[in-house]
């Protein structure tokens, strides 16, 4: 797929065949995620592969707008290290270009994903810290729930030329 066509074509997609993820499509997705630019170069992130049905049942439980993930086969939790981060502060800016990376690779690769939000709401981080026994310095991003789409949307123009601004405001 053109990545101009996955860039606008890509959905949010929550809905998902029971079909299993083969494990060599995760890591494409991951090779994806961590292609991403990220400041200096410095790479600060870690991925959690998460396929436990119990653990799956336990994050939609405290996560109110994770419910997808019943139904999800295979979800990446993509988190941020601290230690990691040679420009301070950078880390979830170099996260979420990976997470966006993760969500156009699904697209390209007949998957259906969805970012769903974890940090910076305190209690979902805490809870995957305890659930996922993460490090201290090891912040959780957003989960993303990937499955074979059970549901397909039409992609969404969302240009705005209102919001473009040339030279000046
Ligand atoms: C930072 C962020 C957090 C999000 N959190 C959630 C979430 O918790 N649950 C969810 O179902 N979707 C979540 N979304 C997906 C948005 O709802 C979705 O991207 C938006 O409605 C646009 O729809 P589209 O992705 O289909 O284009 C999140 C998206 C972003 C970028």
């Amino acid at each position: 797929m053109d990545a101009f066509d996955a860039i606008l074509g890509r959905r949010s997609i929550r809905r998902y065949t029971a079909a299993s993820v083969p494990d060599a499509l995760v890591m494409e997705l991951l090779q994806a995620a961590m292609s991403a630019p990220s400041a200096g170069n410095q790479q600060p992130w870690h991925f959690v592969v998460i396929a436990d049905r119990r653990l799956c049942e336990e994050i939609a439980s405290f996560h109110p707008y994770a419910q997808m993930v019943r139904e999800a086969p295979v979800a990446i939790l993509v988190c941020g290290d601290l230690r990691l981060e040679s420009y301070r502060g950078y880390w979830m800016q170099d996260c979420s270009a990976a997470t966006q990376n993760i969500l156009l690779a699904a697209h390209a690769r007949g998957l259906g994903a969805v970012w769903v939000g974890v940090y910076p709401k305190e209690d979902r981080v805490g809870r995957f810290r305890t659930l996922l026994k993460l490090p201290a310095q090891v912040i959780p991003l957003a989960l993303v729930p990937v499955g074979f789409p059970a549901e397909h949307l039409p992609a969404a123009n969302r240009f705005n030329l209102s919001r473009v601004h040339r030279d000046r405001w």
